[in-house]
């Protein structure tokens, strides 16, 4: 498959940007054409020859706004490949729920599109960027604050896109 590759993104606090920029990069360096975007900036897929898709998890859902692009998009999806990463603490603090449980989420939030790849990356819990209620929801949560993004990990897996997403 041949065209950009598309790496859309939604962040609540930025982290899963960061991650979605960082896997671009990743893979320009290794010459492809890319572009990264928040997904609600995306109105057309068109010239894209494949998709990643990253999502934060709150509340041990991924945000709805990527079955919502999904659906807009899902035409386009269903014929390019596409693979999928998912960000939380559910890899440092087991507490918030199982790995396998995010990706089985992921996967039914991308549906009816079937992604060549999913993944789930650690992320990072910054209180001073929450919003009060999340903030009010970490406390009460126990949640493990700090930033846990391992960008070794992020890079080895962009590495590995261009096989996944024949490009
Ligand atoms: C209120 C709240 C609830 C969260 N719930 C979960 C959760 O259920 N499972 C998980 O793995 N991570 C959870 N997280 C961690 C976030 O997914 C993590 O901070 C992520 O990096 C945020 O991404 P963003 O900066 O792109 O918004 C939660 C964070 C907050 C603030």
């Amino acid at each position: 498959m041949t065209g950009r590759v598309l790496i859309a993104y939604t962040s609540r606090s930025g982290s899963t940007a960061e991650i979605a920029q960082a896997i671009g990069r990743e893979l320009e360096a290794l010459g492809k054409s890319v572009a990264v975007a928040g997904m609600k900036d995306i109105t057309s897929l068109e010239g894209y020859g494949a998709a990643v898709l990253g999502s934060p998890v709150y509340m041990a859902r991924i945000e709805k706004e990527v079955a919502a692009f999904v659906a807009r998009h899902r035409d386009r999806l269903l014929v390019i490949p596409v693979a999928a990463f998912a960000v939380g603490i559910a890899p440092v603090d087991p507490r918030v729920g199982s790995v396998g449980d995010v990706l089985e989420k992921l996967r039914a939030a991308l549906y009816p599109v079937k992604p060549a790849a999913v993944t789930m990356f650690a992320g990072r819990l910054d209180l001073v960027r929450m919003s009060f209620t999340e903030r009010m929801m970490t406390g009460l949560m126990k949640l493990l604050t700090g930033d846990f993004r391992d960008w070794d990990a992020i890079r080895d897996w962009a590495r590995g896109l261009p096989a996944v997403l024949s490009l």
